[in-house]
C-alpha cells in the first residue's frame, strides 16, 4: 500500500465535523479524510475546548493529537500538509504559520478575508513552490461542471447576460455570535460562491461593479445582508445579482439562475446548485435536462462529491508537481471582485477592477 500524506487541520467547526450530522449537508473533511486513501489526519487545531472534545469524543483524534496552539501542532507533528477551516479572517495567519514549514496548503473559502494579505501571502506561496488549493466547491458541482462545459462548448452561442437571485434565510439565533457581525455576510459566505462560479463557467474576468446593500428590520445581523450588483466582465456579459440572507421564505429554492446566449436559455433552480439544469434551445418551448444521467443530485451528494474531488484533487497536485483545480492566484481573483463589489455597495459608486 502506498504511503498517505500526513495532513493536519486548523478550525474543527461545521465544515471540518458537523456539529449535527444528523442534519448536515455535508459529511466534513475530517470523514473524508478518514475514508480517503491519500491522506492520513494525524493532528487537529482549535481554540475551543468543545470543538476539540467533539473530535475526540467520535473518536477521529486521541487527546495527544489535538493543540490549542497551531504552532506547536505544525513543529510537533511535521504534517505534509495544512487543511484551513477555521473562520476566514483566520485563514491568512493560519496560512503564513503554515508557510514558515513548508507546508502544502488546502483552503476553505474565501481564501482570504483580505486582498492585500492575500498578496503578499500569494508571493510567498509562490516564492515556496508549495501547492495551495482553494475550496471553491460551487465550480465542482455536477452542475457546475456542466455549466462550464455547456458554455465552453459554444452550446449557448455568444452569452450575453446571466440573471441571478438568491433568497435564505440564515437569521438562525444558534449560529455562532460572529456570523452576526461580518460585513456583508452574503458577499463573504455565499457570493463568493457565486461570483465565483461565474468567472469559471465563463472563462472571464470582471471588469466593473456598481450596486447597493439592504437590510429588514427583523435582522439579527449588524450589516446590510442584502446586495443587489451589476457587473460587467471583460468579454461584455452582464451580471446581475440580487440576493438576501434574511428571507422568511421556507418554500422558494435559494438559488435561481438564468444565463442566455444568442442560441438559448440554462436554467438552474435550486439550494445549493443540484441538479436539473434546463437547457431551452431559442425559440423552442421544451427543455432538456441536461443533468438527467446524474444519480446522485441530492444536496449531501453534490457536497461529497465535490469535496472529494476537492482532496483528490490536492493530493494529485502534490504528488505530480502540476497546479490544482482552484490555485490560490486563481481565487484571489474572486477576493478581488468581493472588494470590489463591498467597496462599490458603501460608495454606490462603479468600481473598476484590475
Ligand atoms: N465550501 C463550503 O461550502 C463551505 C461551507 C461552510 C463554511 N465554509 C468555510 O469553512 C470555514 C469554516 O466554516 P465553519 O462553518 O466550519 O465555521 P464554524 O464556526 O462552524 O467553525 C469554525 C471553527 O474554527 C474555530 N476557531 C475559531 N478561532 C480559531 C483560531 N484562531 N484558530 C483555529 N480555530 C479557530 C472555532 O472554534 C470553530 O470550531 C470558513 O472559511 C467558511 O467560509 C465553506
Amino acid at each position: 500500500m502506498r504511503k498517505k500524506l500526513r495532513i493536519v487541520l486548523s478550525g474543527i467547526g461545521n465544515r471540518a465535523l458537523p456539529k449535527k450530522p444528523e442534519s448536515s449537508n455535508w459529511l466534513g473533511w475530517v470523514e473524508l479524510i478518514r475514508r480517503s486513501e491519500d491522506f492520513q489526519l494525524v493532528a487537529a487545531h482549535d481554540v475551543s475546548d468543545l470543538a476539540i472534545k467533539r473530535i475526540i469524543d467520535r473518536d477521529y483524534l486521541r487527546p495527544e493529537q489535538t493543540y490549542k496552539d497551531l504552532g506547536r501542532m505544525l513543529s510537533e507533528t511535521k504534517p505534509d500538509a495544512l487543511l484551513v477551516t477555521n473562520p476566514p479572517e483566520l485563514h491568512a495567519s493560519a496560512i503564513r504559520k503554515a508557510l514558515e514549514y513548508n507546508l502544502h496548503l488546502l483552503v476553505e473559502k474565501p481564501f482570504v478575508k483580505d486582498l492585500k494579505e492575500g498578496r503578499k501571502l500569494l508571493d510567498l506561496i509562490e516564492q515556496k513552490g508549495v501547492v495551495t488549493a482553494v475550496v471553491q466547491n460551487w465550480r465542482f458541482k455536477d452542475v457546475g461542471r456542466m455549466l462550464h462545459d455547456a458554455i465552453q462548448n459554444g452550446m449557448l452561442g455568444r452569452v450575453g447576460h446571466v440573471f441571478f437571485r438568491y433568497i435564505r434565510n440564515r437569521e438562525n439565533p444558534t449560529y455562532p455570535e460572529y456570523i452576526f457581525k461580518e460585513k456583508l455576510p452574503l458577499l463573504y459566505a455565499m457570493g463568493i460562491h457565486h461570483l465565483d462560479l461565474f468567472r469559471y463557467i465563463l472563462k472571464d474576468e470582471y471588469k466593473s461593479v456598481k450596486g447597493c446593500s439592504f437590510k429588514p428590520p427583523w435582522t439579527l445581523y449588524k450589516s446590510d445582508t442584502g446586495i443587489n450588483l451589476f457587473l460587467k466582465t471583460k468579454k461584455g456579459i452582464s451580471v446581475i445579482y440580487s440576493g438576501t440572507i434574511s428571507s422568511t421564505n421556507k418554500v422558494l429554492m435559494q438559488e435561481s439562475l438564468i444565463i442566455e446566449g444568442d442560441k438559448g436559455t440554462l436554467v438552474n433552480e435550486g439550494q445549493w446548485l443540484e441538479p436539473p439544469l434546463w437547457f431551452y434551445p431559442g425559440g423552442c418551448k421544451d427543455g432538456i435536462n441536461l443533468a438527467e444521467k446524474i444519480k446522485n443530485g441530492s444536496i449531501p451528494d453534490q457536497y461529497n462529491k465535490s469535496d472529494e474531488y476537492i482532496l483528490k484533487d490536492f493530493y494529485q497536485a502534490i504528488v505530480n508537481k502540476k497546479e490544482p483545480l482552484c490555485t490560490a492566484r486563481d481565487a484571489l481573483e474572486s477576493v478581488a471582485v468581493l472588494e470590489a463589489s463591498r467597496l462599490a455597495c458603501e460608495t454606490e459608486d462603479t468600481v473598476y477592477l484590475n
